[in-house]
């Protein structure tokens, strides 16, 4: 039994189905999408050694041969040199156009290997299984693929949208707390964003989501995966509503270019300390209630997330520091920065044209050296 969301983009529009067990119907699921009974499986060490074994069965039980491609976990894969390795190793297992490229891992993995299938041999088709709470609910929807430079994450890549994503609630089971808690960020952004009542219902149910309570976790997932549907129907590319799924992106940003992108802060931990700074920043603009910002922290901090520039190793950031990280920002404009804030729970707005001064003030209120 899966839920089954639609992604409404005309001749490339897919399914994401969202149940337990998904992974042993792999073969049966992907193979129409495939013509020459094969698909190129790229995985990272860990899911891999985890669950390798399973979708390989899988496959072939659909009548799929699986072609492994494991890369290192972490990052730094979704790098130049990644992408040049993992091109060179489809190229080795010639693959073709007919043929499917299966993505099994967290963002990392989906991103890469999204990226790898839109540009080889000018595209081919790939399907998504992700294996984290954030690619479930998040970067394995939509279409946006990359790899990062040392100039900055994300900077090079292409939208492509696979023909099938597969999220399988059990994979999660043996994914390490930490990075549940990071995935929750992305869950929990969608209630800020724009729907109350899902917010509410994870001020309630947050710890069974986290505690992976199949009931709860379904619930989240799905309706997170709904909302990004919606959402990308609407606005594939980007040009509106689609930058407001970006809540606490502009300062998460900034936080991991400060903290290199590491173990120290995850890109979900990011995403948590920066909505946690969007509320508190519309509140100090006051464009949001002050009880409203203190409600999206709350909920934050029950689920374990940073809420504040202490809770992070770094701590004391320089504001100018930061605040140059934003001027980076691909959105950013002479000189003027964009966030996603917040007019209360739920409801958030791009606000484009935003100076930096008050940011700098604001970092520094927040305990950030000037
Ligand atoms: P990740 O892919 O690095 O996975 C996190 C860790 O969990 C890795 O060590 C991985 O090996 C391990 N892991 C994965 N599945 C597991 C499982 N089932 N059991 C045990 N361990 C498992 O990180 P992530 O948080 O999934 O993704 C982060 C990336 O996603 C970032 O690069 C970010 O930029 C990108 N992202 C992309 C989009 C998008 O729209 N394309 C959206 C959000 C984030
Ligand atoms: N993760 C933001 C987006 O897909 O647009």
């Amino acid at each position: 039994m899966s839920q089954d969301i639609a992604v409404g983009l005309g001749a490339r529009a897919y399914e994401v189905k969202v149940g337990n067990g998904l992974l042993d119907r792999a073969g049966a699921l992907i193979a129409p999408f495939t013509r020459r009974g094969r698909t190129a499986v790229v995985s990272d060490e860990t899911v891999w050694a985890l669950h390798g074994e399973r979708l390989t069965a899988a496959l072939r039980a659909g009548g799929l041969d699986a072609l492994p491609i494991v890369v290192a976990p972490g990052e730094q894969t979704k790098s130049f040199e990644g992408l040049a390795d993992l091109s060179d190793r489809l190229l080795a297992l010639e693959l073709d156009r007919g043929d499917v490229v299966t993505a099994f891992g967290g963002g990392v993995v989906g991103d890469l290997t999204g990226f790898a299938a839109a540009i080889y041999k000018r595209g081919v088709d790939f399907v998504q299984i992700p294996t984290t709470l954030l690619a479930q609910v998040d970067s394995s929807v939509g279409g946006k693929t990359a790899i990062d430079t040392p100039r900055g994450k994300n900077l090079i890549g292409a939208f492509h949208q696979p023909r099938l994503v597969l999220a399988d609630l059990a994979v999660l089971a043996t994914l390490p707390p930490r990075e549940m808690r990071a995935g929750y960020a992305e869950v929990i952004k969608y209630g800020l964003l724009g729907d109350l009542g899902f917010f509410e219902w994870l001020e309630a149910e947050g710890a069974a989501v986290l505690a992976r309570e199949p009931a709860a976790l379904s619930r989240a997932v799905a309706r997170s995966v709904e909302m990004k549907a919606e959402i990308v129907a609407e606005d594939e590319r980007e040009q509106g509503r689609r930058a407001l799924l970006n809540l606490g992106h502009t300062f998460a940003h900034a936080l991991e270019a400060e903290t290199g992108y590491g173990d120290a802060l995850l890109h979900g931990e990011a995403v948590g300390l920066g909505m946690a700074l969007a509320f508190r920043f519309s509140a100090a603009q006051s464009l949001c209630p002050g009880q409203d910002a203190e409600r999206a922290v709350r909920a934050l901090a029950a689920a374990g997330l940073p809420t504040a520039l202490s809770d992070i190793p770094g701590h004391p950031f320089s504001a100018a520091a930061l605040v140059s990280h934003m001027a980076q920002d691909k959105k950013a404009e002479g000189g003027r920065l964009t966030f996603i804030l917040v007019r209360g729970l739920g409801e958030a707005f791009t606000a484009k044209d935003v100076a930096p001064e008050p940011v700098r003030d604001f970092l520094v209120a927040e305990g950030a050296k000037p």
